[in-house]
């Protein structure tokens, strides 16, 4: 089944998360799965806001995520970035209007952070398998300090992911309120099945 949705009823979605002139969808999944192109590409279609919580890190810190980490590891970069994601889920608060915030492919390790997307947002993880990971990760690399030198070749770069997966997908999977499989899928498609769910979420209908 391409999406499936958590256990989790529409009247336990919370207002700031779930009404009709306010929604806020949160992306997670594991790095390289596309959660900020797809984000960009359904915002624009579907007319929505888009916040990157990496990029909101870096211009409130004024620093790139890899100086951050270079600075004081991925402690320091945990830290700024709940920080950084209280400050833009508070703004969303106060807001209107309906956006889309992709997250980074750690922010729900920390404990806090997926305690307040569970309840802030609804949350559709972006699962891949190892191997379109690799694809993508490889193909196009990023400054992800998290992978370390892994990036320079296939066989290291899967280990590190299936090392780190056996890790988050229980988080991923645990934060979800939906999952969409992206293998072998195009990011028009996958914008589509976005749209499917988050109006089955606004509609309170789980798809069979
Ligand atoms: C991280 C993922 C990155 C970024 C940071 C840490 C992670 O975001 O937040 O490098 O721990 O998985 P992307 O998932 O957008 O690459």
């Amino acid at each position: 089944m391409a999406m499936r949705r958590k256990s989790r009823t529409s009247s336990t979605f919370s207002q700031a998360a779930l009404s009709p002139e306010k929604m806020t969808v949160s992306l997670t999944g594991f790095m390289g799965c596309g959660k900020s192109s797809i984000g960009k590409l359904f915002c624009r279609i579907s007319n929505w806001d888009f916040i990157d919580l990496d990029e909101m890190i870096e211009k409130r810190r004024g620093q790139s995520v890899k100086e951050i980490f270079a600075e004081g590891g991925e402690k320091l970069f945990r830290e700024v970035e709940l920080e950084t994601l209280k400050s833009v889920l508070e703004d969303r608060d106060n807001g209107t209007g309906r956006t889309v915030l992709s997250l980074g492919g750690g922010t729900l390790t920390t404990p806090e952070a997926a305690s307040l997307i569970g309840g802030k947002t609804v949350c559709i993880y972006l699962r891949a398998n190892t191997e379109t990971l690799v694809d993508n990760l490889y193909k196009y690399p990023g400054e992800r300090p998290m992978l370390g030198d892994s990036q320079s070749d296939r066989d290291s770069l899967r280990a590190k992911i299936e090392e780190m997966m056996s890790r988050r997908a229980a988080i991923y999977e645990a934060a979800a309120d939906w999952t969409i499989d992206i293998d072998g899928k195009s990011y028009p498609a996958i914008a589509g099945e976005m749209d499917t769910v988050i109006w089955l979420s606004e509609k309170g209908k789980a798809k069979d």
